[in-house]
């Protein structure tokens, strides 16, 4: 039992919608706002493989759209032994909306593992760099 199990399903949730059809690697998230919604988000693939969005960017922007600001953490799902941490875009949009929260990455047979977002973006270009 923890405080992120809701999270943490929430982004089980989502991954069974991943778009996933080139790289065949599902992902999915889940982002909490301080208002207490959950807004989940998986991997959307294209043709072009370029266009493709991940998981963590889709929470955000469902999120975001909707009109949330802050939020208190967000969990990242695989199926993988090995824990999948967000790639540096994502981390970049984590910053912009989240700055410091705790990201829980978790996977199919309950590992999980608790970061802090400054840990895995120790040196952030954000809004006090201009
Ligand atoms: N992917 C995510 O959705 N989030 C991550 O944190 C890592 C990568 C997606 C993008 C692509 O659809 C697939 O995983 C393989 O890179």
């Amino acid at each position: 039992m923890s405080e992120y199990d809701a999270l943490i399903a929430a982004a089980k949730q989502s991954r069974e919608n991943a778009h996933a059809a080139y790289s065949n690697f599902r992902v999915g998230a889940a982002l909490r706002a301080t208002s207490g919604r959950i807004f989940g988000g998986c991997n959307v693939e294209n043709a072009t493989y370029g266009l493709t969005v991940c998981a963590e960017r889709v929470a955000i922007f469902k999120a975001v759209s909707e009109g949330e600001r802050g939020f208190d953490a967000i969990a990242v799902v695989t199926d993988t032994d090995t824990l999948t941490p967000p790639c540096g875009a994502c981390r970049q949009l984590i910053w912009e909306f989240c700055g410091d929260v705790p990201v829980i990455l978790a996977n199919l047979k309950g590992k999980t593992e608790i970061i802090p977002m400054r840990a895995l973006f120790p040196k952030p270009f954000d809004s006090s760099s201009l």
